[in-house]
């Protein structure tokens, strides 16, 4: 005796009925990167088309399109004016990234308006920290203080979720004691608390403008190789006190989304990230691929292992076939 397995195949309805993973415009978070200096300005970049960099009124427009895709939720990324050792303007309640959030936020009460914490857009070295001058290397417990400060800006700005990115040991119980001083009991945090040293960032790196000055970002960032070490880091991030654990990048990594999906019950984030986006746009354009098949079965992919949230630069691209 044998199964016959297409029994269930064969009508589309039934198919339909039996879907196990289903994707929808709300798993969605929509990344946007504001560059501060003159208004109206949008510029693509060149290894990710349909990605731009903009200032923030060009943001806030941006953010109509998105509802009207039905898509809620951004997190931002900021390119400053100015740079410098301790990258100040994130420190600051009139730097780029506060006053993306108070704008937008004013323009869109409605958008879910999360903000990536880390320090390499704003350094002049690109590095994620403070660096330690003896070691060359950025110094965890003084980019904690600084992260606390980056928090609070953020929050008194009114972001809805922060996203601490830079890979820092005890980022998240820092974080929790300092929002929680500052009057931000119920701001939640989404860790990106599996983040490995990826060459899958370049493409970011390009419109961040956040490429490290020298060196790599393997100190603080893992070793792709480890998965042991990949369960340890998100649990901590968990014991710490984080809200949505992430794991990136995803799609070299759905072993782990897995793995960390089976170890917690927290909810769970993947960042599918500018290489994996700029790899389909290469592939769209020599016309090798079925662009947007390949790119629902890649999405759908990251569900299927465990994710709940999916951070894309497809989510306009989705959001369009998804809604039909
Ligand atoms: C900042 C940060 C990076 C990404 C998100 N936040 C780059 C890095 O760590 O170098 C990468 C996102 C992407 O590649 O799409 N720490
Ligand atoms: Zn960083």
């Amino acid at each position: 005796m044998f199964k016959r397995f297409r029994r269930v195949r064969i009508n589309p309805i039934l198919r339909d009925l039996l879907t196990q993973t289903k994707l929808t415009t709300d798993d969605f978070i929509y990344p946007l990167f504001i560059k501060d200096g003159e208004s109206e300005f949008k510029k693509e970049i060149d290894s990710m088309p349909g990605v731009f960099q903009m200032s923030i009124d060009v943001a806030i427009k941006e953010c109509d399109e998105l509802k009207k895709l039905g898509l809620r939720s951004i997190i931002l990324f900021g390119i400053p004016k100015v740079k410098d050792s301790i990258g100040s303007d994130a420190l600051c309640s009139h730097g780029v990234i506060a006053r993306a959030i108070k704008e937008i936020k004013q323009a869109h009460p409605d958008i879910f308006v999360v903000s990536d914490l880390c320090f390499c857009e704003y350094t002049d070295h690109g590095h994620c920290g403070i660096l330690d001058m003896k070691t060359q290397s950025v110094d965890n417990d003084k980019t904690l203080e600084i992260l606390n400060k980056q928090a609070i800006i953020h929050a008194q700005a009114g972001v809805d979720m922060i996203a601490p990115s830079g890979m820092m040991d005890g980022m998240i119980s820092s974080l929790r004691v300092a929002l929680d001083d500052g009057g931000f009991k119920n701001l939640p945090i989404m860790s990106y608390s599996t983040k490995f040293a990826s060459a899958y960032y370049g493409p970011f790196r390009d419109v961040a403008e956040s490429s490290p000055s020298f060196g790599d970002r393997r100190t603080y960032q893992m070793n792709s190789a480890n998965r042991d070490e990949a369960i340890r880091e998100s649990m901590a991030d968990e014991e710490e006190g984080a809200d949505i654990l992430m794991v990136k990048p995803a799609l070299a990594y759905l072993d782990i989304i897995r793995d960390i999906s089976n170890n917690s019950n927290l909810p769970l984030a993947v960042y599918n990230v500018s290489g994996e986006y700029a790899l389909l746009q290469a592939g769209k354009k020599a016309g090798i691929i079925d662009y947007d098949k390949v790119m629902l079965e890649t999405l759908i992919g990251f569900k299927r292992a465990g994710a709940d949230i999916i951070i894309t630069y497809h989510a306009k691209e989705a959001a369009k076939i998804l809604n039909g």
